[in-house]
């Protein structure tokens, strides 16, 4: 509607550009013509007056020719004619009467009060003609014609109105026909084109637009109609690929947990396995006397010592499968990761590793200590399997709001590093180390479960662990956790 309203306004404009210039032309041409047929007129008349004059004066006398004028004049509606005998100076217009060789015509300005022709500044134009009467070689006077402009005026001023009404009638009908035209080519199918859009955009891209119009419009509907067609058909195409990979997915996860499953037996079995052979070796001896004196003793303590693997294997296990939630409150995260560094100060240093503790401040955070011991104390411990003597690590805390290089959150997250000079993982490794029971140690040295646990309590306090590795060169893992949990 718009758009066809846009239309409508233009055309009025170029109607009245059009129709108006045109009017102004045929005016000023019909005022040129009516001017040069005015004075054609006058010519016409004043010359046969004034021969007939000039004959007459030398017939009948002087004042039988100017009664000619009279008569002539009275007989002439529209046309002043007077004589004007020679060297007078009562005449519309001054004469040199020494130079009045021929018709002489001008446009002047007159009013008439009281019936006299009178020179006036404002007032109607007049054309006035002087031609001279002429009879045996001496100049007798001048016929004068006066014709005034008003019917002329008036003529122009009907052929003005008469352009004006037919340049409105025009854009009148114009604007009506190309309003009623642009609403029914234009305004209703984009009507039913921008539905149609709207639809699609919605996501329900209904019937195809039936529009019967053979131009850029229609065009344009059955373009639509194709782009639906093509628009259902990918949706319909990813729709299936997505029930595939939903499907591969489901597969992929069923297998994992058969892998799982598969390796959470090896691992028990293994950590149970060896400790309980020993065990019932051990037992077995004592019980068929086959050992004696110290050496029962020394069975007896292999067997407790076997015994206490086996529980705090059966503990990590437990802390594995049945993780509780976590106490949360508000603790400092520099003092807590400090007393696990002491705890494992005296090991690092059996190994000929320094352990130093980068940060002294307060770093407050909603956690549960005992949680979080845990997580750095697996972090810390596979530092140290992984470090070379003589080789340093460093733990540090703090807060940061740039999780990732360049993008900033809102709320800072706490965090704790561990940095190693150790052997560092491939990223083949580095994929797989949360997962449960995966271990690159030999047996009897991990589990695979450290990181796996810690994995799930950072996840439980809403937060994530990140690694990064150089085979060779050593890793970092950095703990995130939210400060407000
Ligand atoms: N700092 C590190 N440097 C190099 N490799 C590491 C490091 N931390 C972990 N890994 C790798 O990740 C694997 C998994 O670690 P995770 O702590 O889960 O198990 P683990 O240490 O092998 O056994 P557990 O901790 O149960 O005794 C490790 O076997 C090791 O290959
Ligand atoms: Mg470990």
């Amino acid at each position: 509607m718009k758009l066809a309203l846009r239309v409508a306004l233009a055309v009025i404009a170029g109607v009245v550009l059009v129709l108006g210039g045109f009017g102004y032309v045929r005016v000023h041409r019909e005022i040129m013509l009516l001017d040069s047929d005015m004075r054609k007129d006058h010519a016409l008349i004043g010359s046969t007056l004034a021969v007939q004059v000039s004959e007459t004066w030398f017939a009948d006398g002087p004042s039988r020719a100017t009664a000619v004028i009279t008569l002539a004049d009275n007989n002439r509606e529209g046309v002043d004619i007077s004589w004007v005998p020679h060297g007078s100076t009562q005449t519309l217009l001054p004469i040199e009467w020494q130079q009045l060789k021929g018709i002489r015509h001008e446009i002047v300005l007159l009013t008439r009060p009281g019936g006299e022709l009178l020179r006036s500044e404002e007032g109607t134009p007049y054309l006035v003609t002087h031609i001279p009467v002429t009879g045996r070689g001496q100049l007798l006077g001048a016929v004068q014609l006066a014709t005034s402009s008003e019917l002329r005026d008036r003529y122009v001023r009907s052929s003005i109105i008469s352009s004006v009404i037919a340049t409105v009638v025009m854009s009148i009908v114009a604007a009506a026909a190309i309003l009623a035209l642009g609403v029914w080519l234009i305004g209703r199918p984009l009507a039913r084109l921008t539905e149609k859009a709207r639809r699609v955009g919605a996501g329900d891209p209904g019937e195809p637009l039936d529009l019967a119009q053979n131009d850029e419009i229609g065009f344009l509907a059955s373009e639509m109609n194709a782009m639906c067609d093509r628009l259902a058909a990918a949706n319909s195409k990813a729709a299936a690929e997505a029930a595939a990979r939903q499907r591969a997915q489901e597969q992929l996860r069923h297998a994992e947990r058969l892998a799982t499953v598969g390796r959470l037996a090896a691992g028990i079995a293994h950590e149970l396995g060896t400790p309980l052979n020993i065990v019932s070796g051990r037992a077995k001896m004592i019980v068929r006397g086959k050992v004696e004196g110290l050496a029962v003793l020394e069975y007896a303590r292999s067997i407790a010592d076997q015994s206490e693997r086996m529980t705090a294997s059966i503990r990590r296990l437990l802390d594995f499968s049945r993780r509780r939630e976590p106490q949360k409150q508000l603790v400092n995260l520099t003092a807590v990761t400090s007393s696990c560094v002491e705890l494992l100060r005296h090991e690092a240093e059996r190994q000929n590793i320094e352990l130093v503790m980068e940060t002294s401040e307060e770093i407050r955070a909603h956690a549960d200590p005992g949680q979080l011991d845990q997580v750095t104390t697996n972090l810390v411990v596979n530092a140290l399997q992984a470090s070379p003597p003589g080789s340093t690590i460093r733990i540090r805390t703090g807060l940061t709001k740039e999780l990732s290089a360049g993008s900033e959150v809102a709320e800072p997250f706490a965090f704790v590093r561990v940095e190693d000079e150790g052997t560092g993982m491939t990223e083949e490794v580095r994929k797989q180390v949360f997962e449960p029971f995966f271990t690159t140690k030999p047996a009897g040295q991990g589990v695979g479960l450290g990181l796996s646990v810690a994995f799930g309590i950072v996840e439980e306090h809403g937060g994530w662990i990140d690694v990064q590795s150089t085979p060779g060169r050593g890793s970092v893992f950095s703990v995130y956790i939210p400060q407000e949990a």
